[in-house]
């Protein structure tokens, strides 16, 4: 697999959102925005290095890690169900996540999920997953 345009172009909207819920919400987000917007632009970089999709987050936060980056656990537990691991930078990134589109579109968390199950199939590891996150992100919102 390799890095597409449109996946630069979802990369970018990423940072952007990232950026803009740093700044706006520091409360919720105590995170620096500059380094909320670099990690938003390399959060998908494991796709240039992984042949699966399903590895592309662990794959992106292990070259990263090698490389001393300081955000690599938030690339490495992306858009991944799991309690291993939780940060502010990590809610911020999948929550924009959630919200961005294949090629940068801003869509509500419901259309995303809806995105991802017409592209992948209903009941797909990717639907079943993005449901998971998307439910321990509305669970976060409300506190
Ligand atoms: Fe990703």
């Amino acid at each position: 697999m390799m890095i597409t345009d449109d996946r630069i172009k979802h990369s970018l909207a990423v940072a952007k959102k990232m950026k803009e819920m740093a700044a706006e919400n520091p409360d919720k987000y105590p995170v620096e925005p500059g380094a909320a917007f670099v990690l938003g632009l390399l959060h998908d970089v494991g796709y240039e290095f992984s042949g699966e999709q399903k590895e592309h987050a662990h794959k992106g936060g292990s070259v990263l890690k090698e490389q001393g980056y300081k955000y690599w656990k938030e690339v490495y537990y992306h858009g991944i169900p799991q309690d291993e691991y939780d940060s502010p930078m990590l809610r911020l990134l999948n929550y924009a996540d959630m919200i961005t589109g294949p090629a940068g579109e801003y869509m509500t968390i419901e259309q995303r999920i809806e995105d991802i199950a017409k592209r992948y199939g209903e009941g797909s590891w990717q639907d079943l997953e993005a449901r998971k996150l998307a439910f321990s992100l509305f669970a976060f919102s409300r506190d």
